[in-house]
């Protein structure tokens, strides 16, 4: 497949929620600045605001109701014409950690049946880029699989430094650790949980009379901020990928103007 780098790329956004992240995006299509075009969004849940941001900009919006997939026994599980080898999904999986195999299977059966119904949708759309935004769940291999084939196409934003508190609270627990200074991730997903490879990287001052709501609200400017530098830097094919002497998998940003705009993030938000 051609890598879709110098042209308008065309984006799925995953949400859960608000969507604070996709209005930033639809803000920054609508102005111009951003190099892409929302085609869909989707969300793993009815009823939530961020589908209506995107019924507004005229985006079509769906959800997939992943609370609505029934957890399967260990028989149903056989009979049930999933469309990837549960078994086989299970040994190279790293998100689901139930020590029970029957459990962990059952869980993983129920996940790779929403992702399903959500790659049929997101295929219609031909995305070049999936982006969850706030998607408040966890990808297995099937999903992951079906958009990495020919190079990595599942970005999410995170909100902490990683690889320092990955999961789903990492603002609160940045700042119940007590770090003087906290930080937010894009990166390409890949099989574990928030350990793909990193694009990029921001970090905010945490003041002695801040509070867990005014960090995540300096941190969400960064989010926003970085996110759509990302995606610029993937369309103008500025995203190099290197393979180290340890094995991982590393990101190198190849445009020139790569540190005035990196340091411009923190030297904006530091200033009181
Ligand atoms: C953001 O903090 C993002 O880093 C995390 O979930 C939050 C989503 O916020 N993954 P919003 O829905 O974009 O407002």
């Amino acid at each position: 497949m051609e890598s879709p780098a110098r042209r308008k790329l065309r984006l799925a956004v995953l949400i859960s929620g608000g969507g604070t992240n996709l209005q930033a995006m639809i803000d920054r299509c609508a102005a111009g600045t951003l190099s892409a075009e929302i085609v869909v969004v989707v969300s793993d849940r009815p009823g939530v605001f961020g589908l209506e941001r995107a019924q507004r900009a005229d985006i079509p919006a769906f959800h997939v109701d992943y609370n609505a997939f029934p957890k399967l026994t260990a028989d149903e599980l056989e009979k049930a014409g999933l469309p990837a080898d549960i078994a086989d999904l299970d040994r190279r999986q790293k998100i689901v950690k139930n020590p029970d195999p029957l459990e962990r299977r059952a869980r993983l059966a129920r996940l790779v049946a929403a992702e399903h119904d959500l790659i049929r949708i997101l295929d219609a759309y031909s995305p070049d880029y999936v982006c969850l935004a706030g998607f408040m769940r966890l990808v297995t291999p099937y999903f992951i699989n079906h958009f990495n084939a020919a190079f990595l196409r599942i970005l999410n934003i995170h909100p902490a430094l990683l690889p320092s508190f990955p999961g789903q609270h990492g603002y609160e627990e940045t700042f119940q650790y007590g770090c003087k200074w906290g930080g937010i991730t894009v990166h390409f997903v890949d099989e574990g949980e928030d350990t793909g490879p990193i694009v990029a990287q921001a970090v905010y001052p945490i003041w002695p009379d801040d509070t867990i709501d005014t960090i995540r609200m300096r941190g969400l400017m960064l989010e926003y901020e970085v996110y759509c530098q990302v995606i610029n830097w993937l369309a103008q094919g500025e995203v190099a990928l290197k393979n180290t002497s340890g094995g991982r998998t590393v990101v190198e940003i190849t445009d020139p103007n790569y540190a005035r705009i990196v340091g411009g993030w923190t030297a904006n938000i530091a200033l009181r």
